[in-house]
């Protein structure tokens, strides 16, 4: 099990770049299973769960090569289904092979995710959303059997909004016959970025980014290049880290039209904030104040935002209210604040963040993904030592954090 070592107390300046964006790299990915034709890609990220979508996909049949952030997938020859339990269990993303597999090929089998540490994260959307399309659902065994001879445009209202949920219908959508049209769809910038991909390989999409989204199928996809966005969820950990830490840093290879609602914050928190192009630089020279956090679908603020931000409202000043509406169990990194003196308490999906001038460190261990970065950034600013341990959440969707944080100036190492 790796561990992180953290002395904290160290300010945060220098250049960072902003890696391809996992939540974009992940759909895109199963993408290529649209066509039989290639699908060159740049600027995917080096993640854990992109390697495992990598492997889902070579065991079907793709063809995969990769030489650094570019991939070119080739779904020629597909001669398997499947998304077997035991690599859907450790990524729910796999999910999103089941509507590229069932438009192209007429079936798939594909595992339940079952759910994750931060809540029970059914996947019903999907299914009803391509029962509506015509496709056969069983679900047995714990698995997904759809069919369909070829599925039907029509109209889909989704009663909760759903990243996944609206991505994997979308690319149902782009080979079935007909229009189909994907109502209070998610407007995140990755289902933009995935909509520009099928777009580049001949598909029909309109409003992607809106709450509406209408496609039009075609009778087959073309290759196409497409270059993927940059991770907005890491750019914004690393201004968290450095509003909270202070100094003086710059992203590059970042976008901040994306970032509106997480920059506000920062500058509510006393940072000092300037775009430029493609960089964004942040300035930090006072203890935060406390910001209050509301977690809603994009363009509200980000629910992959909120343990970031809780770890810098820990020592800001003044108290801070964050409500966490999306996932039912996104508190797990509470306890581990806990234990290196945070003042929280938890009312139901309410959180009470008592900012305290001084965390202590200690040895905390990581619950998932984003919590992972939480934990981080708090040993960033805690006194003394700590240890994060359980950091393989982190290496899901962090491209080489401990090296990046360590150029700006971290005292970080990783521990066996
Ligand atoms: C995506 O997950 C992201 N993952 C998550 O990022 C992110 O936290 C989440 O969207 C919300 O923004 C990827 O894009 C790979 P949802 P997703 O479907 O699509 C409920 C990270 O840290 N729901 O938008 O799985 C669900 O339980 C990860 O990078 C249903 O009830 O999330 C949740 O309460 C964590 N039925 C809410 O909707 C369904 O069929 C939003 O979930 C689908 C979802």
């Amino acid at each position: 099990m790796h561990k992180l070592a953290i002395q904290g107390g160290n300010r945060l300046n220098g250049e960072v770049r902003i890696s391809g964006a996992k939540n974009a790299a992940l759909p895109i990915l199963c993408a290529s299973l649209l066509t039989r034709e290639s699908l060159r890609l740049d600027n995917v990220p080096e993640l854990n769960d992109v390697g495992t979508m990598r492997k889902l996909l070579q065991q079907m049949g793709v063809k995969i090569e990769q030489s650094g952030g570019q991939v070119v997938l080739s779904a020629a020859n597909i001669d398997k289904l499947e998304a077997p339990y035991d690599m859907v269990k450790t990524m729910r993303a796999a999910i999103l092979v089941l509507g590229p597999l069932v438009t192209r090929f007429g079936e798939a089998l594909v595992s339940l995710p079952g759910g994750c540490a931060i809540g029970s994260r059914p996947v019903d959307l999907h299914i009803r959303g391509l029962q509506a399309m015509g496709a056969e659902i069983h679900i047995e065994h714990g698995y997904i059997h759809a069919r369909a001879k070829r599925l039907k445009g029509t109209r889909i209202f989704f009663d909760l909004v759903s990243v996944t949920g609206t991505e994997n219908l979308m690319m149902a959508a782009v080979l079935a016959d007909g229009v189909t049209v994907l109502e209070n769809a998610a407007r995140e910038p990755e289902v933009v970025d995935l909509a520009q991909c099928l777009i580049a390989m001949g598909a029909r999409i309109e409003g992607a980014g809106s709450d509406t989204i209408s496609i039009t199928g075609v009778e087959k996809l073309h290759g196409a290049s497409h270059r993927i966005m940059p991770d907005r969820i890491e750019s914004g950990t690393f201004l968290v880290a450095a509003t909270a830490a202070g100094g003086d840093i710059t992203l590059t290879d970042a976008r901040a039209d994306i970032l509106d609602n997480v920059l506000e914050k920062l500058h509510e928190a006393g940072a000092v904030i300037q775009v430029a192009g493609s960089t964004i630089n942040l300035k930090m020279n006072r203890r935060p104040r406390a910001v209050n956090l509301r977690t809603a679908p994009y363009p509200a603020f980000p629910t992959d935002m909120q343990a970031q931000f809780m770890a810098m409202n820990t020592m800001a000043e003044g108290t801070a209210m964050v409500v966490e509406t999306i996932f039912e169990n996104r508190f797990m990194h509470v306890q581990e604040l806990r234990r290196l003196g945070a003042q929280i308490d938890i009312e139901g999906n309410t959180a009470v963040i008592k900012g305290c001038a001084q965390l202590e460190g200690a040895t905390i261990m990581a619950t998932d993904l984003r919590a992972s970065a939480c934990l981080v950034i708090a040993g960033l600013v805690a006194q003394g030592e700590t240890v994060v341990d359980r950091i393989y959440h982190l290496d899901r969707g962090y491209e080489h954090i401990e090296a990046k944080l360590s150029a700006l100036g971290a005292r970080i190492r990783r521990m066996k």
